[in-house]
């Protein structure tokens, strides 16, 4: 009984010794910076794969069809898509494009592409209202 009254009573003293270990809150503004630098660069990175038509076999590029990610409703998913007949989220419906319009090969949803073509496309939509599922 006393051991468990002194375990509740510490806890909270526990889990803060333990967030603070983690770091979790310590950056300031250069981190930010950084941070931010970092982030535009991979959108850059992405901007470039989705116009410059190297994503395929045939040289169409995602811009053709999608300029400045117009259609591609990232603040709708994950969502139920008839293409694949489920509900998926961004990158695999990313990748029936790339199948598909591009006749290209299939990115993992951990590939820097991927990452970078969701972050453009995301980029883009920037302040838009999230409304997963819809249609
Ligand atoms: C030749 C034209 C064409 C190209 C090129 C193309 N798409 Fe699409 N894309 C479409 C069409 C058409 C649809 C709509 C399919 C449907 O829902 O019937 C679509 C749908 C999408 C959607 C789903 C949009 C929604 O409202 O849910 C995303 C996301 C998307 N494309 C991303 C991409 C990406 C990323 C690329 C490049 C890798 C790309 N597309 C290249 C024609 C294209």
């Amino acid at each position: 009984m006393l051991k468990k009254l002194i375990l509740t009573a510490l806890a909270p003293a526990l889990f803060l010794l333990g967030a603070s270990q983690l770091g979790g809150d310590e950056f300031d503004q250069a981190d930010l910076d950084r941070w931010q630098e970092q982030f535009m660069q991979v959108v850059q990175e992405g901007r470039d794969l989705w116009t410059d038509g190297t994503l395929g076999s045939n040289g169409v590029s995602c811009a053709q069809c999608h300029p400045n990610a117009a259609n591609t409703h990232p603040e709708t998913y994950p969502k139920f898509q008839k293409q694949l007949g489920r509900v998926v989220d961004l990158w695999e419906m990313f990748n029936w494009c790339l199948r598909n319009p591009l006749e290209g090969e299939e990115l993992a949803a951990d590939d820097d592409k991927m990452i970078a073509l969701l972050a453009y496309a995301h980029y883009e939509r920037r302040g838009v209202e999230l409304e997963p599922g819809k249609h």
